[in-house]
């Protein structure tokens, strides 16, 4: 139904009327909830690369795969009772992004959560761009669905290095939302270690940064404490997938 379509049902009001012994019973109107849905789905500020993203068209192709989906499943299952985010880590085009788009999309789906997506670097850039004097947003106009969404998509953690100002303003948005009981799940193609560089394994080439090394101590300890880790590995989809000459 569009937009501009009023409900044939309710002509638009989103009530209908029963007769309940004589008497009229008002009820909500199947469109009511339609227009809710439709409503959470554009404020999630999803990606169109990832619209199509979901757990039951996740492939597993390894036992660390298997492992992501089965937690990212349960993460829905459970909400909201859980207490704690999940925090995505593997290398490129392992599905990290997919998963968390995933399960915001199921969330809004089966439990009408009020869910938001950002790209770490977006965010940060977004709320810098308020400092300039020809914005019309305010840093607060940019802040307020990071702090009051339900469940909030912080993608390639990271991938911007942190000043300190990126680390205070960050490290206050995640707290803020850790203390309100608001889930925030995270991806990162840092890996977690601190392993001397010589001993660091597969997707940590030697001389690359570690996500510590992005994020600083204390970023991190705090993500950790919020968050349970899902290690993801395999090979990069997008290579695989071009490879068998699928389509994106
Ligand atoms: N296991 C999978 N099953 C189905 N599609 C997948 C799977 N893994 C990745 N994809 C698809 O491949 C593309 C790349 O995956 P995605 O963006 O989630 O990777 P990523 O781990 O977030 O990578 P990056 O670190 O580069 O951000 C997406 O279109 C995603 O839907
Ligand atoms: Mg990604
Ligand atoms: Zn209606």
């Amino acid at each position: 139904m569009s937009e501009e379509q009023v409900c044939q049902r309710c002509q638009g009001t989103g009530w209908l009327l029963d007769d309940a012994r004589g008497a009229q019973v008002a009820r909500r109107c199947g469109c009511f909830d339609e227009r809710r849905m439709r409503t959470l789905v554009e404020q999630a500020n999803i990606p169109r690369r990832y619209r199509a993203c979901r757990l039951d068209n996740f492939e597993v192709h390894n036992d660390s795969h298997k492992d992501a989906l089965k937690i990212s499943r349960q993460f829905v299952k459970n909400y909201p009772a859980q207490d704690v985010g999940l925090v995505f880590i593997g290398p490129c085009g392992v599905g990290k992004t997919h998963l968390a788009v995933a399960v915001i999309q199921e969330l809004i789906e089966k439990k009408r959560a009020f869910c938001l997506f950002y790209d770490f670097r977006e965010l940060i850039r977004e709320i810098q761009s308020t400092f300039t004097p020809e914005s019309t947003l305010s840093e607060s106009d940019v802040l307020a669905p990071v702090f009051q969404s339900d469940v909030l998509v912080l993608d390639e953690l990271g991938a911007k290095r942190t000043t300190a100002w990126v680390e205070e303003t960050v490290f206050y948005i995640i707290n803020h939302r850790y203390n309100h009981k608001k889930m925030t799940l995270f991806t990162t193609n840092y890996p977690d270690t601190d392993a001397p560089e010589d001993t660091r394994d597969s997707f940590y080439k030697k001389g690359s940064e570690s996500l510590v090394d992005r994020i600083g101590v204390r970023l991190r300890s705090r993500i950790y404490e919020m968050c349970k880790v899902v290690e993801m590995e395999g090979d990069d989809y997008r290579k695989m997938a071009k490879q068998a000459s699928y389509r994106f």
